[in-house]
């Protein structure tokens, strides 16, 4: 077998800080399912995750709401976080459901640059939800190159490269189960 390849590095998760614990996500996600239960009380509503970062999140999210939900999933191509990017991104899964006249909350693991989530919320509005809101496990302001906020943040970090939670580096890493740091020399930033 070759020694040379080209596949990238794989460290064991436990060898990565831990930002964020089970337990303290654990608590941010009911905290934010109890809030989103409090201001939709007596209302539905459509999580709509957006693939593949956002799995985790939202399963959790949506067993911590009390209001009657349903949940669908889109998915956009990676635009690339390359200094070359273009910035487009394109839609590769469309809604299942119509939201037209629903109340829907979209559901991501990160908000970065905007891009995504400026192009999404574009998107569905096209649909003539009753309302949209946005809720993000990160929030990594700092990196904002469009204007938009998330309605409901479990975390503002700093501009680290965390992986855990559904957020991964070359795919890995999505089922750790805390919020860790990847070291930069390594995610190549
Ligand atoms: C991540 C994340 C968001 C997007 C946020 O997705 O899940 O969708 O980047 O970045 P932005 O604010 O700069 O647009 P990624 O492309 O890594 O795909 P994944 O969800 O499959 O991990």
């Amino acid at each position: 077998m070759s020694s040379a390849s080209t596949a990238p590095v794989f460290i064991p998760a436990s060898q990565c800080e831990v930002l964020f614990s089970e337990d303290e996500i654990r608590e941010r996600v009911r905290a934010i399912g109890a809030q989103i239960s409090k201001d939709y009380a007596g209302e539905s509503i459509v999580l709509v995750g957006v693939l593949k970062g956002a799995a985790i999140f939202l399963a959790d999210l949506a067993r911590s709401i009390e209001v009657d939900n349903t949940f669908d999933f889109v998915a956009v191509s990676s635009y690339g976080k390359g200094k070359t990017s273009s910035g487009a991104v394109k839609l590769i899964k469309d809604l299942d459901v119509p939201i037209e006249g629903k109340h829907v909350i979209v559901v991501e693991d990160i908000l970065d640059t905007g891009l995504t989530l400026s192009y999404l919320r574009k998107l569905m509005l096209q649909h003539k939800p009753a309302s949209l809101k946005i809720a993000t496990c990160l929030d990594k302001p700092e990196r904002r190159l469009v204007p938009i906020e998330a309605d409901y943040v479990c975390f503002s970090i700093p501009n680290r490269f965390v992986i855990g939670y559904g957020m991964d580096f070359a795919e890995k890493y999505r089922n750790v189960v805390d919020i860790r740091l990847f070291p930069e020399e390594l995610a190549g930033k």
